[in-house]
């Protein structure tokens, strides 16, 4: 019905194209543009689009080129797929088969507190991540502590899939600000000035130094001119400054390792602005003799087209001041050549993605660095360079974030104050059950912590967060809490199961086969099998919320499962086993997310 014969494709061409579709379908990749996750429950567990756009260009019926690519991709996918559905003017409906689903699950639980099975990418990429990034000598705000938290976590994910991640801290190091500092340590701390005595030296509260110098600077002319001098000096090399700025570093760095202690923060390794120093001057040659880089009062500037201010005079990105300095932009061109240009030979990294993880204001800076390097050819083919923008937080009222008193919240207080209202909420709750309070204090700072980051991550990170301990520390709702509970849940209807008692590491028990008796069942299934994608997903578009939005949705599902199903009193030994098997992959799928958030999970909470 309705099939005319199209005469300007032959059969042979129209099979061609089927089989182009068909290749593209891969019922397991995401990756894939063609299959898409299913947007809505009913719609199966995949769907293909693409015969709508390909019979538009090819002229044909829309709903006969659907069939053709069925028939193409049935032989690939009936071991796991039931029998295709064509849906509307030309989707196809995909759906796994439940005994498919089922073995999966009972993979996933054969490893509950490994990798659930899961493998690794076949083309492992090299994958740099600029994260955290706090400046030396200021205070480090929560706009770092999105970063440190956003970015250890896609730190996590991509290494967990197998690339060879390197984690960077972007620590402000270099620049004009140590000019002043440097003079005001040399009349304040003169030991700081030599290298044998810098690194004892105690330069007491940075905040408090760099504010006093910032005043000296802006009422004293001949402080300025002598912090001028500084910066040069510094530069050059001499040792004096050289001492100094080391000193300030060093106490900078105690200050920043607290907090990255604080929040479990392995493997970032510093690698500040100064690194790069060699390179600047370069770099600013090198955009020159390319026509890039121009002088522009009396500074050297990188003009590019759509770049505009208010008043629509064109935006400069400056790369040279007219003092000889050199910009932010110089050090983050310089960094490019350094992480994907240069080979491994010249000291480069040669990364195959470089990620940014920095706060959305900085998104034009980015746009503007990531235009002049591809123009310049600082980037070749198969790298990419991303900016991962995030929100602002807020304060509850969706004003700035800050003290009762107005001041700025400093990062220790913060998760402080999480950790405390965590452990008070645990004494409140376990008051008549004689728990040990280093045990208490663990588990506080376990969900304390966990807490700032999960609220942190659920979050779209492009949207601004507002900061409530209230929420974040609610045993209800898409929370930390929320999640840390029904992994102790689940760990205790194991023990219970296997008459285990509370010790440190839970025995899990040997996966068996899955019988469905109820759809409750199904529905946890379907949710745990959409892991692998979720994580590629996230892999690629690097939205952590992505990860939380799952395991809450997961979550959830287990819940309405134990409320339908009861596990240790199963109606047979067979139907007990199968629903332990569903609880095993449960607490490791909501273990194994969680650790990719940077959290730790409890047995008993
Ligand atoms: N230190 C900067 C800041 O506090 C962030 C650095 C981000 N990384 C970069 N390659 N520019 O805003």
């Amino acid at each position: 019905s309705g099939d005319s014969e199209d005469s300007s494709i032959s059969e042979e061409e129209k099979k061609a194209i089927a089989d182009m579709a068909a290749k593209e379908a891969k019922p397991f990749s995401i990756a894939d543009t063609m299959v898409t996750l299913a947007t809505r429950a009913g719609f199966g567990d995949y769907q293909v689009n693409a015969a709508m756009g390909l019979a538009k260009s090819l002229g044909m019926n829309p709903r006969e080129c659907a069939s053709m690519i069925v028939e193409k991709i049935r032989p690939k996918i009936e071991d796991f797929m039931e029998e295709p559905e064509i849906a509307g003017p030309g989707f196809i409906n995909l759906r796994f088969k439940p005994e498919y689903l089922t073995s999966v699950v009972e993979y996933m639980a054969s490893d509950p507190a490994g990798r659930l099975g899961l493998p690794k990418v076949s083309k492992p990429q090299k994958i740099i991540i600029d994260y955290s990034s706090p400046n030396i000598a200021k205070e480090m705000h929560v706009g770092h502590l999105r970063s440190t938290i956003i970015g250890d976590t896609l730190s996590n994910l991509l290494s967990f899939s197998g690339h060879d991640v390197v984690r960077l801290n972007h620590v402000g190091d270099w620049g004009t600000q140590f000019g002043m500092l440097v003079e005001h340590l040399r009349d304040e701390y003169p030991a700081a000035l030599s290298l044998e005595t810098s690194q004892d030296v105690d330069l007491g509260d940075l905040v408090e130094l760099y504010k006093a110098a910032k005043k000296r600077f802006d009422v004293d002319d001949e402080f300025k001119a002598r912090a001028r001098e500084g910066v040069v000096n510094l530069q050059a090399g001499n040792d004096e400054e050289i001492a100094a700025w080391q000193a300030l570093c060093a106490a900078s760095r105690v200050e920043y390792q607290k907090i990255y202690d604080m929040l479990g923060i392995k493997g970032l390794q510093e690698r500040g602005e100064s690194f790069y120093n060699p390179y600047l001057k370069d770099v600013v040659e090198d955009l020159e003799s390319k026509g890039l880089a121009v002088e522009s009062e009396g500074a050297t500037a990188v003009f590019l087209e759509g770049y505009t201010n208010r008043d629509g005079t064109p935006l400069p990105m400056l790369v040279r001041k007219s003092d000889g300095g050199f910009n932010y932009a110089t050090t983050d061109l310089a960094a490019i050549r350094q992480r994907v240009e240069m080979t491994s030979e010249d000291g480069g990294e040669r990364a195959n993605r470089v990620l940014y993880v920095t706060d959305a204001g900085q998104a034009q800076h980015f746009d503007m660095v990531f235009s002049a390097a591809k123009m310049a050819g600082y980037v070749p083919e198969g790298s990419s360079l991303e900016h991962v923008p995030f929100g602002l937080v807020q304060g509850e009222d969706g004003k700035k974030f800050a003290t009762r008193s107005g001041d700025t919240v400093r990062l220790k207080d913060l998760l402080n104050e999480a950790v405390r209202i965590a452990g008070d909420d645990l004494r409140a709750r376990t008051e008549n059950e004689n728990v040990p309070d280093d045990v208490i204090d663990q588990v506080a700072r376990i969900i304390g912590i966990g807490a700032v980051k999960y609220a942190d991550l659920s979050m779209n990170r492009e949207s601004n967060y507002r900061f409530s301990y209230e929420r974040m520390l609610s045993l209800n709702g898409n929370t930390a809490p929320y999640m840390l509970y029904s992994y102790a849940r689940i760990c205790g209807i194991i023990r219970k199961a296997s008459g285990q008692e509370v010790v440190a590491n839970i025995k899990w028990p040997e996966a068996s086969k899955i019988t469905i008796t109820d759809e409750s069942e199904m529905e946890l299934i379907r949710s745990i099998v959409r892991l692998p994608d979720i994580l590629t997903e996230v892999e690629q578009d690097l939205y952590p919320n992505r990860l939380c939005d799952f395991l809450f949705e997961t979550s959830q599902k287990f819940n309405k499962f134990y409320e339908s199903c009861s596990v240790n009193k199963a109606e047979s030994p067979e139907v007990k086993s199968s629903r332990l098997t569903l609880c095993t992959a449960t607490a490791g799928t909501i273990r194994l997310v969680m650790n990719l958030l940077g959290i730790e999970v409890v047995e008993k909470m």
